[in-house]
C-alpha cells in the first residue's frame, strides 16, 4: 500500500517512537508519581519532564519555556475541550471561523446550548478582514485539515492582543510542520495532538497554556493527580490541575523520542520537504481535467493537504478504486462539515491527498497513473 493520508495521522513513525515506546514498556512501565521513588518510578517522573521540557522549548511556552504549563492529554480533540469547557460560561461570546474542525465546533454548538454566544466568521480561504469586538475567546485552528490553507496567524494573534481576546490555536496540522511561538503569538493556550506533524504514537497531546489564561479555566476532569492526596477538592497548582488520573506514559515515552527526533531533523528542513513534495504533487493534479480542487493552486500559505474533485465523479467510489489500486487517502467531509460548506462541497465532500514527510517522488507517480487509469474507467 502507497500511504497517502498523513492529514489524519501520520504514518510510518520514526524507529525511535518505536524502540523508546517498548523500552518503557519493557524496562520502566511505573506509573508517575503513585510509588514508593524507585528507580523505576524516578524513570517515570523524569520522562514526563523531559517532555514538558521539549514541548514547552518546541512551541516557545511562557516564562521562559516553563513546563509545568504543558498540559498532557490523549488527543487535540481532548484538549480543545478542556480549554473550551473550562473557560466559556453561559454569557459569555466567543469567535471563531468557518473552516473549524469537529473538535472545535461541536464543543461549541454544545455549550451554545448553555447559553454561550457562538459567532462564526466566514473566511475561505484569504485573511481576515477581521472586526473582533467584544469577545472573551477566540478559538481557530492554524491550516485546514480539508484545503491545506494556511491562516494568517501572526496577523490575527497581533488584532487579538489589541483587542484583549484571548487566541486559542487548534494546531492539529500544523505542530511539527510549521514554527509556532506561544510567546510571540501571545497565545492564551496552544492545543495540540502528537499522532500527526509531531510523529509521535495516538493517544497522545496536550496543551501549551499562558498561565495567566489557564488561571482562568476550571478543570474539566478532576481525580488522583499521585499529588496532594490529603486533599478531597482538585489542586489549583500547574501541571496537576488539569491531569487528573495515569497518563499516557508509553505514548509519552514516544513523544518524548519523536521531539529528539523533529529536534534532530529540524522543523525548517521538515516544512521543506512538505512543502517540496506537496509542490510536487500539486503540480501534478493540476493537470488532471476536470479538476475542482480547494485552496490555494501553489504552495503559499498551504500545507501537504489537498482536498478535491473530480467533475462528475463520485470521491467516495474514487477513493474506493484508488485503495484497490493500493493508496490510501480519505474521501468525504474529513470531520469539518462547516469547512465544507464554506468551500462549496458539502454534503458531498472531497477526495483528501496528504502526502508526508516520508512520502517519495515514486509514490506520487505511481498514484498519478492510478488516479488517470481510475478516470479512463469514467
Ligand atoms: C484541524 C484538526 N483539528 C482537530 C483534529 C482532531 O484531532 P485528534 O483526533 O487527534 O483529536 C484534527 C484531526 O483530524 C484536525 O485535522
Amino acid at each position: 500500500m502507497y500511504y497517502l493520508n498523513n492529514a489524519a495521522t501520520t504514518w510510518p513513525k520514526p524507529k525511535s517512537v518505536i524502540d523508546a515506546m517498548t523500552d518503557f514498556m519493557l524496562n520502566c512501565g511505573a506509573n508517575s508519581s503513585r510509588g514508593t521513588s524507585s528507580e523505576r518510578d524516578m524513570n517515570a517522573m523524569n520522562l514526563i519532564l523531559d517532555c514538558r521540557i521539549k514541548l514547552a522549548e518546541l512551541f516557545g511556552g511562557y516564562d521562559n519555556h516553563n513546563p509545568l504549563l504543558v498540559t498532557f492529554t490523549s488527543n487535540i480533540t481532548e484538549a480543545l475541550n478542556f480549554v473550551l469547557r473550562g473557560f466559556l460560561k453561559p454569557g459569555m461570546k466567543v469567535l471563531t471561523t468557518s473552516m473549524e474542525h469537529n473538535a472545535v465546533m461541536r464543543p461549541l454548538r454544545d455549550l451554545e446550548k448553555t447559553g454561550v454566544k457562538v459567532d462564526v466568521i466566514d473566511i475561505n480561504p484569504s485573511p481576515l478582514p477581521l472586526l473582533i469586538a467584544n469577545y472573551d475567546l477566540m478559538v481557530m485552528s492554524h491550516a485546514s485539515n480539508v484545503s491545506g490553507t494556511v491562516q494568517p496567524l501572526k496577523e490575527i494573534a497581533e488584532i487579538c492582543k489589541k483587542n484583549n481576546i484571548p487566541l486559542v490555536v487548534d494546531s492539529a496540522q500544523t505542530a511539527g510542520i510549521l514554527d509556532i511561538n506561544v510567546t510571540e503569538l501571545n497565545l492564551a493556550a496552544l492545543c495540540f495532538t502528537g499522532h500527526k506533524g509531531l510523529m509521535a504514537p495516538q493517544g497522545t497531546g496536550g496543551i501549551i497554556w499562558n498561565p495567566d489564561f489557564a488561571s482562568r479555566v476550571k478543570p474539566i476532569i478532576t481525580g488522583g493527580t499521585g499529588s496532594f492526596s490529603h486533599l478531597e477538592i482538585q489542586p489549583d497548582e500547574m501541571p496537576d490541575k488539569f491531569e487528573s488520573g495515569t497518563p499516557n506514559l508509553p505514548g509519552i515515552a514516544g513523544l518524548n523520542a519523536a521531539l529528539d527526533w523533529l529536534n534532530q531533523t529540524g522543523i525548517k528542513n521538515i516544512a521543506k520537504r512538505e512543502a517540496e513534495i506537496g509542490k510536487y504533487f500539486l503540480d501534478k493534479l493540476l493537470t488532471i481535467d476536470d479538476l475542482i480542487l480547494t485552496g490555494n493552486y501553489d504552495m503559499n500559505n498551504r500545507v501537504s493537504v489537498f482536498s478535491f474533485n473530480i467533475k462528475n465523479f463520485d470521491n467516495g467510489i474514487l477513493a474506493d478504486e484508488l485503495s484497490r489500486a493500493g493508496f490510501e487517502t480519505r474521501p468525504g467531509l474529513h470531520c469539518s462539515p462547516q469547512a465544507h460548506k464554506t468551500l462549496g462541497t458539502f454534503p458531498d465532500g472531497a477526495l483528501r491527498v496528504s502526502p508526508g514527510f516520508f512520502t517519495q517522488e515514486f509514490e506520487i507517480d505511481k498514484f498519478f497513473d492510478a488516479l488517470k487509469g481510475v478516470l479512463l474507467t469514467k
